[in-house]
């Protein structure tokens, strides 16, 4: 079982900020990765549906033998962790959610965390929860921001116009108008900015230049890859499933266009794939009767 991959999950290519912290933070382990191509965004997509391809995707991996899952997409994790554990009876299933919020709560001195991530883990919650669970005096400021996913995707991650966007997403979190800070001084309520911001989505530390130039120096960005590589490792240290000690190996999965995965997805890595890296597989096909 030492031996045996991890496996980790993503609706495409963003995942791969999270594999390529975690091959960093666990060298030796093998990995099989699996990018749903075919149907990214999940951001856009209702939670069920949602929850519904993530089990079709965790039961893919198992079928590989993985000795843990690791769902690198923030959207599966906010829709499907639940079902996900369950369906995997006993195998560790870590999400990206928690350990991001933890890091938050960490970070933050004054207790006002921004988050941004795709529509439907805006809506769900699911940040929001995670973080005023571990710190119930927190004010959590939550702001979907969709078109970082397709820019990320276009390889538009730094420049004006991504640098717009994020001045659009991000001024009016981090730059109230002055009236709007005067009336909050008058009624005695705190208009003070976030002094954290989370990465909550996959595509989002990849623009993180951009980002900074928005927010400015003294923010300070919390990207849950490292922290929820961290915590994978904490998990498998504290079992028996820990210490493989052959060479880190990955093994590619999507369900669409390995061209498509392997260019946009050496990217996100930092390293060239190949197509010939990537293998095509068919969830539905596989999994017929979800
Ligand atoms: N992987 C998704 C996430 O982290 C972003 C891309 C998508 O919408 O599918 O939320």
């Amino acid at each position: 079982l030492n031996d045996a991959p991890i496996g980790v999950f993503d609706s495409g290519v963003g995942g791969l900020t999270v594999l390529k912290a975690l091959a960093a933070e666990m060298p030796g382990e093998k990995f099989v990765y699996l990018g749903d191509t075919a149907r990214l965004p999940y951001g856009t997509k209702s939670a069920e549906t949602v929850a519904r391809y993530a089990l079709q995707a965790a039961e893919a991996l198992a079928g590989y033998g993985i000795k843990a899952l690791v769902v690198a997409c923030n959207t599966a994790s906010a829709a499907s962790l639940p079902a996900i554990r369950e369906r995997l009876d006993g195998m560790p299933v870590i999400g990206v959610i928690e350990p991001g919020a933890e890091a938050a709560c960490r970070v933050s001195k004054s207790g006002h965390i921004a988050v941004i991530a795709t529509e439907g883990t805006v809506r769900g919650g699911a940040y929001q929860d995670a973080i005023q669970r571990r710190r119930p005096d927190a004010r959590v400021s939550a702001r979907p921001a969709q078109l970082f996913v397709a820019l990320a995707e276009e390889g538009m991650h730094e420049g004006a116009i991504a640098e717009g966007v994020a001045h659009h997403y991000l001024d009016s979190l981090f730059r109230p108008p002055a009236s709007a800070a005067t009336r909050a001084g008058a009624t005695g309520a705190t208009a003070v900015a976030p002094d954290t911001l989370v990465l909550g989505c996959t595509h989002f530390p990849m623009l993180t230049n951009a980002i900074r130039a928005a927010i400015g120096p003294s923010v300070r960005i919390v990207d849950s890859a490292a922290t929820t590589a961290k915590s994978v490792r904490e998990r498998l240290g504290a079992g028996e499933l820990s210490g493989a000690t052959g060479r880190s190996a990955v093994r590619f999965l999507a369900t669409d266009s390995p061209e498509r995965f392997a260019r946009v997805g050496s990217r996100f890595l930092g390293q060239t794939l190949s197509p010939a890296d990537v293998e095509l597989i068919d969830l539905q096909e596989s999994r017929g009767r979800l």
